[in-house]
């Protein structure tokens, strides 16, 4: 069965954490993110997972924490990694997460707004501008086919994109479900 939760989805950097804790404040609901959730099981930050076992390893991980974000009745907010909706597998388990919001951001905005960032081993490269382009282009469609609603973020303040949210959100809430997907 469907759960209730709001699910984020985007890029590394389309703000999907800071919109999560936003929302969660405004609409009361848990927020969780499973690259918290996996960090705080094996004890070690992303980058560390990512050094020591590899990227698979970590995907496995994502697939295991959606599992167990299933199995909770509450309603809450989930932020996902960056990379999560990749595996087919996942994008299953997601859709059954509940609603899914597709935060679009651009590569431009992306690589100012993690200039300097090291948490995020899969731009540890030389050309981490290229790198955002060609991640970006490979994964748009599995944003795109997970999602119920995209925002385009780049011109937009984190607070202007958590009122349009908790609109849409409450809105969702009051169509009957005989209605079915948007
Ligand atoms: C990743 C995104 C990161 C984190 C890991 C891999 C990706 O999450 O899961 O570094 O593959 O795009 P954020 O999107 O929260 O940065």
């Amino acid at each position: 069965m469907k759960r209730d939760n709001l699910v984020l989805t985007g890029f590394m950097g389309s703000g999907k954490t800071t919109l999560g804790l936003k929302l969660s404040y405004k609409l009361r609901r848990t927020m969780e993110d499973t690259d918290r959730l996996i960090e705080r099981r094996e004890g070690c930050a992303v980058s560390g997972i990512f050094a020591e076992k590899g990227e698979e390893y970590f995907r496995r991980l994502e697939t295991a924490v959606l599992g167990e974000l299933l199995e909770r009745k509450q309603k809450m907010i989930i932020a996902l990694g960056g990379g999560t909706p990749v595996r087919q597998e996942n994008r299953e388990l997601i859709r059954q997460l509940g609603q899914v919001v597709f935060l679009r951001v651009r590569p431009e905005t992306v690589c100012r707004r993690l200039k300097g960032d090291t948490g995020r081993p899969l731009l540890m490269c030389g050309n981490p501008q290229e790198r955002v382009r060609e991640l970006l282009e490979a994964r748009r469609e599995a944003y795109e086919s997970l999602a119920d609603l995209i925002l385009d973020v780049d011109d937009k303040s984190a607070d202007e994109i958590a009122e349009t949210l908790a609109e849409w959100a409450a809105f969702r809430e009051n169509v009957p479900p005989e209605a079915g997907r948007a």
